[in-house]
């Protein structure tokens, strides 16, 4: 009889700091903190968490010098389909245009004209930078193509490199359109079409753009995103106070994201709610609206996920460390909630809790820092210390 030998096991060791997110490991904190410590692999899960003194023997072993391991960041909002530079928007804003959404239709166009290899080289490359730093799952939105066609296109791309694919075809209404005639194609064939290749469905509520979407046309699209088997999330609250929030709150969305314009209601909803508040600074610091204010939403009891919401218009970084640095300085947290929120957080928004943690039985999806310790993400911003590593 022929033994199929068992895949060889890697054990991590010299970890100097170590981030579990789980409590009941390490000092007990939230990130569930260990020194010392090592990591064994095998089949691509965690087999083994504990102190380098009594890591067990592996087939391979490999020394981290004493860096520090986290789970790989998750971030769990995107928008990395897309062709064109809007470069040129940011610099106006930067002597007093506001962003209204308006510049969505230029990634639209360049998006359109874009062949599926020159798509697929892009979102290739964004997907590397982005595990360069240190990201090792990643959620991919359409909405640059705002057809029956092209939304499908892009969501068959973006579902080659990931599973956490999501529709967004009611990002905004294209250009010559009707509202209520595109809000019944993104809730009816648009729907229908991009359903197969996506796990959830999203919608960009925000009444003060005249381009996107008010309560009851999200709410359409959602329900009918729901009722076709796709999970929920919003774009919500970004541009000034609004019902996203609500809205995302009443249909049970997984995630409401941006949540920068909130009132005492907006919080009182998301903290008794399973909704995640997912904050994406990297948006304020292109766009110049206030930060939101991560302190308020944690100290009410909502879970906090942060995330790049990479794109071309308002947050065209790939980069959580730098995500979390803002964090830190600009919207209350500290390096420890920081982290936890594009970790543990994070995964909460995409409904996982095979990633953002590392215990018995995680995902070995690994971010190594070239430093001794997380905080350093925050203490040495715009410095490459990340790198993502899958095993
Ligand atoms: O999350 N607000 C809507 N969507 C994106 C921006 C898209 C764009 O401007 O290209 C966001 O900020
Ligand atoms: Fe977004």
């Amino acid at each position: 009889m022929t033994r199929v030998p068992a895949s060889p096991t890697t054990l991590l060791t010299g970890v100097g700091e170590l981030v579990t997110n789980d409590q009941t490991l390490g000092d007990g904190s939230p990130l569930g903190l260990l020194h010392d410590a090592a990591l064994v692999v095998a089949d691509g899960r965690v087999a083994w968490v504990g102190p380098a003194s009594a890591a067990p023997p592996a087939d391979r072993r490999r020394d981290l010098g004493g860096r520090a391991l986290l789970p790989g960041f998750v971030d769990s909002h995107t928008h990395l389909v897309f062709a064109g530079d809007r470069s040129a928007e940011f610099v106006a804003r930067t002597t007093g245009a506001r962003y209204d959404g308006g510049g969505i239709a230029t990634t639209v166009t360049a998006t359109r004209a874009a062949d599926d290899a020159t798509l697929r080289r892009l979102l290739a490359a964004r997907v590397a930078e982005a595990r360069r730093q240190g990201s090792t799952t990643l959620e991919v939105k359409s909405g640059y193509g705002l057809d029956v066609a092209h939304e499908a296109r892009l969501l068959r791309l973006a579902r080659e490199v990931t599973e956490e694919t999501t529709y967004l075809g009611a990002h905004v209404v294209p250009a010559g359109a009707d509202h209520d005639d595109y809000v019944a194609l993104a809730a009816g064939t648009m729907l229908a079409a991009c359903a197969p290749h996506a796990r959830w469905a999203d919608v960009f509520c925000e009444p003060a753009s005249a381009h996107a979407f008010d309560a009851d046309e999200a709410r359409t699209v959602l329900l009918a995103a729901g009722a076709a088997g796709l999970g929920l999330r919003v774009h919500g609250n970004q541009l000034a106070p609004g019902p996203g929030v609500r809205l995302a709150v009443e249909l049970r969305a997984a995630s409401v994201d941006h949540c920068t314009y909130l009132d005492a209601d907006d919080v009182d909803a998301l903290a008794g709610s399973d909704t995640v508040a997912t904050l994406l600074p990297g948006v304020e610091f292109s766009t110049g609206h206030p930060y939101p204010d991560a302190r308020r939403l944690l100290d009410a009891g909502v879970v906090v996920a942060l995330a790049t919401d990479c794109n071309p218009g308002t947050s065209n970084t790939s980069s959580v460390p730098f995500v979390v640095a803002l964090a830190v300085r600009e919207c209350g947290l500290t390096p420890a909630e920081a982290v936890h929120a594009a970790t543990a957080g994070a995964a909460r928004a995409l409904r996982r809790d095979d990633v953002g943690v590392l215990r018995v039985g995680s995902c070995a999806h690994l971010a190594v820092l070239d430093a001794p310790s997380y905080v350093h993400l925050a203490y040495r911003p715009g410095v490459p210390l990340a790198r993502g590593l899958v095993l």
